[in-house]
């Protein structure tokens, strides 16, 4: 582990988004947060909406243990990792409307810069696939845009993720958001002819980036180790040019 006085500056802030809801996303922001950690950066979560939250916003409390932090831990920014919560499990835009709350860019950019300004990064899992509304204009997507956000894209390594993924790569990137790159998620542990070919395939037609691949492993310990190498890469698209400001 790098001592903190060791590292003294910024990376960028992320936005992990996923093919799809269940594939992965809370695991590897997770898993990069706890790795982001130990390499002696200061970083925070950030789940702008969470749905079908009975109490405490479930994937946050995942990421804290991943990173063996304790809810105490980011007392000073509970109001702000994740600004929305509500009951139904749906998509942001109808469980908005049954609660008749709006969500509001403007607090959840406001909680964003917050964060932004106190940690060296902000891991922004997203809600569900790309393209999910919470209104009856808006993405979620739009507004990791607007913060110029770049995108973390975790992929379920199955049957049907070529489809998906090449369609979310489009949707990323007709939006002008930068695609940092993929990480596939080994659904279930199935390995054969078809998860094998998957990323050749993505690559062939999209030229992006593979940071890796993340073994089905229960214990998180386990998990972590499998991600090092991943997390290696990413930390290195993190890191700011001299460009960046
Ligand atoms: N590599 C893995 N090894 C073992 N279990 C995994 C792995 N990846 C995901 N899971 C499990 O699969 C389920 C879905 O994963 P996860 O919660 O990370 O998905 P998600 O994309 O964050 O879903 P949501 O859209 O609800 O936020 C969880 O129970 C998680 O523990
Ligand atoms: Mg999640």
């Amino acid at each position: 582990m790098t001592s903190p006085e060791s590292v003294n500056h910024k990376l960028k802030s992320v936005f992990i988004t996923g093919t799809d809801t269940e594939v992965g996303k809370t695991v590897v922001t997770g898993l990069l947060g706890r790795f982001l950690s130990d390499k002696g950066y200061n970083v925070i979560t950030q789940k702008w909406i969470q749905t079908g939250c009975k109490s405490f916003p479930e994937d946050i409390f995942s990421h804290l243990n991943f990173m063996k932090r304790k809810r105490s831990d980011i007392r000073n920014y509970l109001e702000y990792v994740c600004p929305y919560t509500f009951k139904l499990a749906s998509s942001p835009h109808l469980a908005s409307k049954l609660e008749k709350r709006k969500i509001r860019q403007g607090k959840i950019k406001n909680s964003f810069s917050i964060l932004s300004k106190d940690f060296d990064s902000v891991l922004v899992e997203g809600i569900g696939g790309a393209l999910v509304p919470f209104n009856n204009k808006k993405m979620v997507i739009d507004i990791a845009g607007q913060l110029h956000l770049p995108v973390l894209l975790v992929v379920s390594n199955q049957l049907g993720c070529i489809n998906h993924t090449l369609l979310t790569i489009e949707a990323i990137r007709s939006r002008g958001l930068k695609l940092l790159g993929l990480v596939f998620n080994n659904h279930h542990g199935k390995e054969d002819i078809i998860t094998k070919d998957n990323p050749k395939i993505i690559k062939t037609f999209t030229k992006v980036r593979i940071f890796g691949h993340l073994p089905w492993v229960k214990d998180s310990d386990g998990l972590y180790k499998a991600f090092n190498v991943i997390g290696g890469r990413i930390l290195n698209e993190l890191k700011m040019d001299v460009n960046d400001g």
